[in-house]
């Protein structure tokens, strides 16, 4: 089964450039490509929602000029690629803290989203200056000014993703095992896929291979294997786990 949204931490793209004794805004350059293609095997596959992880609220702290070539990139993507990605159904949503975001960004995020909120083929999520921890604080602060009591069901309608179902499959490349402040809330339940492969060298093989490998697992919910159908509903495995 193909996961219904499927969210990326986009790792690698400064290793792949140093292998080549390129700066690094040279490899987010190439990954800048490497989504390109993700976009367009994910319409392909039958995806509904693709999540990425662009500019972290974390990025900041990287050397002046790879932060504003990561700025000028997302700006200048603004104006290539958004007239593409219209033409081909995808509604595109910003995702992350705006303040301390240029103008001109904001405003290419306000207009890009838009012009392509009437799409349906696939919703994109760009996570820029985002973090889990504030995604999670924001929305706190947005229930409590509506006098709200704080419960999972009323700070997940806070969330900036509250628009989309959480990520069925997370994927990360680049060899890292750990979130690094993602989608903490909305990972919950999320079946994990780690990838040695550079982000900038990500293609349909390795995306196939995620969601194979997706295809293949049991997802319980907190439920038994034998609750949820599972190839372990025998007697003997009555001891299952809930996880
Ligand atoms: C992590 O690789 C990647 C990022 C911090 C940025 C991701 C950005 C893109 C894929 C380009 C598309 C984004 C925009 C702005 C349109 P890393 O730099 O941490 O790589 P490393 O771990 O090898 O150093």
């Amino acid at each position: 089964m193909v996961p219904h949204h499927i969210a990326i931490v986009m790792d690698g793209n400064g290793r792949w450039a140093n292998k080549r004794f390129m700066p690094r805004v040279a490899g987010h350059r190439q990954g800048l490509e490497a989504l390109r293609r993700c976009i367009r095997l994910c319409m392909d596959r039958g995806v509904a929602v693709l999540t990425v992880f662009a500019f972290s609220s974390e990025n900041w702290a990287r050397p002046a000029d790879e932060v504003s070539g990561l700025m000028d990139l997302m700006a200048g993507a603004m104006g290539r690629e958004v007239p593409t990605l219209k033409q081909n159904g995808v509604q595109l949503h910003f995702v992350g803290d705006r303040r301390g975001l240029s103008d001109k960004v904001c405003q290419g995020f306000d207009q890009a989203e838009a012009q392509t909120a009437d799409n349906r083929r696939l919703v994109l999520n760009v996570c820029f200056n985002y973090g889990g921890r504030w995604d999670i604080a924001q929305a706190a602060d947005r229930a409590a000014a509506k006098g709200l009591p704080i419960t999972p069901e009323g700070l997940a309608a806070e969330l900036s993703l509250a628009h989309v179902p959480d990520p069925d499959l997370l994927i990360r490349t680049g060899g890292e095992l750990r979130v690094s402040n993602f989608l903490l809330w909305q990972l919950a339940y999320s079946e994990l896929h780690f990838s040695d492969v550079l982000w900038p060298d990500f293609d349909a093989p390795h995306l196939d291979e995620a969601i194979t490998a997706f295809a293949g697992r049991e997802r319980r919910f907190g439920k038994t294997s034998a609750q949820v159908g599972g190839v372990s509903a025998d007697p003997g495995a009555s001891v299952a786990t809930s996880t």
